[in-house]
């Protein structure tokens, strides 16, 4: 007998989305759904997923067992955000109004908006102030059932800011629920005071900053902003290798707005993802064939800025590509919170099927950050991270537009969010 103490009974559908990680082509539509179904965990992990019948024959409760009622409800796993830039200070509402009164993200960025805008701030908020700017995120992804983040630095360009961002992500990882992976983007950008000299703020991303963020262990990704007005390809080459012979995974910014060849050199060197391809190229789509690298898609993105350009995720579904998907969470392109809209996104926008999209927010989205063995599926084994929604069936995640149907959410095997409410 295998013992419980936490079970979910009678669940109307469970999606366990299990099944082989990562999900590639016609295997996307598989969500390994389960009706009437039990779910029951033990010391934060996995032991039953099934049916009522199987459940009174393989588990007994632990004393203190806590049941909780799955009539009516929708079960799936926690959701994955796997590309964030969480710890950020300060807004860009005033230059959100000049875009919708004619301007481009890039003309914005050219005139020192931009970008620019959030280091000035990030590097003027202290440390209390920015945590407790990213705790509230936090909570509000959770309300929205995401149960683990990626969380890029990027915003503070100098050895302290960078720090001070990796630090406060370090700090809520062991204080709050959910589970965060750190990122390294010091190359975001090129700070205002490196600008006639770019070369030697390469030269101390390298020397210096990549060193020591590796030597306090805040990170385990490098994400770099490939993008000819911010890092060209050959900088790109020069910075990921440094990074990989560092020991950190890679991670790359391509084809957002201008391709330069940003994801062929992510699939060359192994890296763990190649994210945005709103503008991707045939040569990049056949690089991703086949690779182990993922194609992280953030529809937020063209949504938030306008583009008439979207990512061709369908024909990187088609073409065997391992696709996943993101908030890109940011203040200047896409400045929300929630994976649940991004899944509609995914569908609206993307033209992904409901199956699709849950798949791509959940074990891909786990996949994209190296966390498949823990997460992003519901099997014995990986952490009990289950989120209850209200709702009639899986299909209405995407039909029914603007409202949270999340009523409950297990993490690590922890109720922390209940009616709705935080409780923990
Ligand atoms: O992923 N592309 C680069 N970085 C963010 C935007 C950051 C910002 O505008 O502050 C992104 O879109
Ligand atoms: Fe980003």
């Amino acid at each position: 007998m295998t013992c419980a103490d936490l079970v979910v009974a009678g669940l109307e559908e469970l999606v366990t989305s299990s099944g082989p990680t990562p999900r590639t082509g016609p295997a996307m539509r598989e969500i390994g759904l389960l009706e009437k179904a039990w779910i029951a965990g033990r010391n934060g992990k996995i032991v039953f997923v099934g049916r009522e019948k199987d459940f009174r024959k393989e588990v007994e409760l632990t004393d203190r067992a806590v049941i909780i009622d799955g009539a009516g409800l929708v079960g799936l796993p926690g959701l994955v955000d796997c590309h964030t830039h969480l710890p950020f200070a300060g807004n860009r509402a005033r230059e959100f109004s000049l875009r919708l009164q004619g301007y481009t993200y890039q003309q914005l960025s050219a005139m020192g908006l931009g970008i620019q805008t959030t280091v000035q701030a990030t590097r003027a908020a202290g440390r209390e102030e920015l945590k407790q700017l990213c705790r509230k995120r936090l909570q509000t992804m959770l309300l929205n059932g995401t149960t683990t983040v990626e969380a890029k630095s990027g915003y503070g360009l100098n050895l302290e800011d960078e720090i001070k961002q990796l630090e406060v992500v370090r700090e809520l990882a062991g204080e709050q629920p959910v589970s965060l992976v750190p990122t390294f983007m010091g190359a975001h950008e090129v700070p205002p005071e490196y600008k006639a000299e770019r070369k030697a703020y390469i030269k101390l991303l390298i020397n210096k900053i990549m060193p020591e963020v590796k030597r306090r262990n805040l990170a385990e990704f490098f994400d770099i902003f490939c993008e000819p007005t911010v890092f060209n390809l050959e900088e790109t080459r020069e910075l990921a290798e440094a990074a990989l012979k560092l020991g950190f995974k890679l991670k790359v910014h391509s084809d957002e707005f201008v391709p330069i060849g940003g994801t062929e050199l992510a699939v060359e060197l192994g890296a763990r993802s190649a994210e945005h391809l709103i503008n991707i190229t045939e040569s990049g789509i056949e690089k991703l064939t086949g690779s182990r690298t993922a194609a992280v898609l953030l529809p937020g993105v063209s949504f938030f800025l306008m583009m008439d350009k979207r990512a061709p995720a369908r024909e990187l579904l088609e073409r065997g590509a391992i696709v996943a998907l993101a908030t890109d969470f940011n203040p200047g392109s896409s400045h929300l919170l929630s994976m649940l809209l991004v899944l509609q996104l995914g569908v609206f926008t993307l033209r992904l099927t409901v199956e699709e999209a849950i798949n791509a927010c959940t074990v891909n989205a786990a996949y994209a950050i190296d966390r498949h063995q823990r997460c992003g599926s519901l099997e014995p084994g990986k952490d009990f991270d289950l989120i209850l929604c209200d709702l009639p069936s899986y299909l209405s995640l995407a039909y029914e537009l603007g409202r949270n149907p999340v009523k409950t959410v297990i993490k690590g095997g922890r109720v922390v969010v209940e009616d709705s409410c935080p409780v923990f």
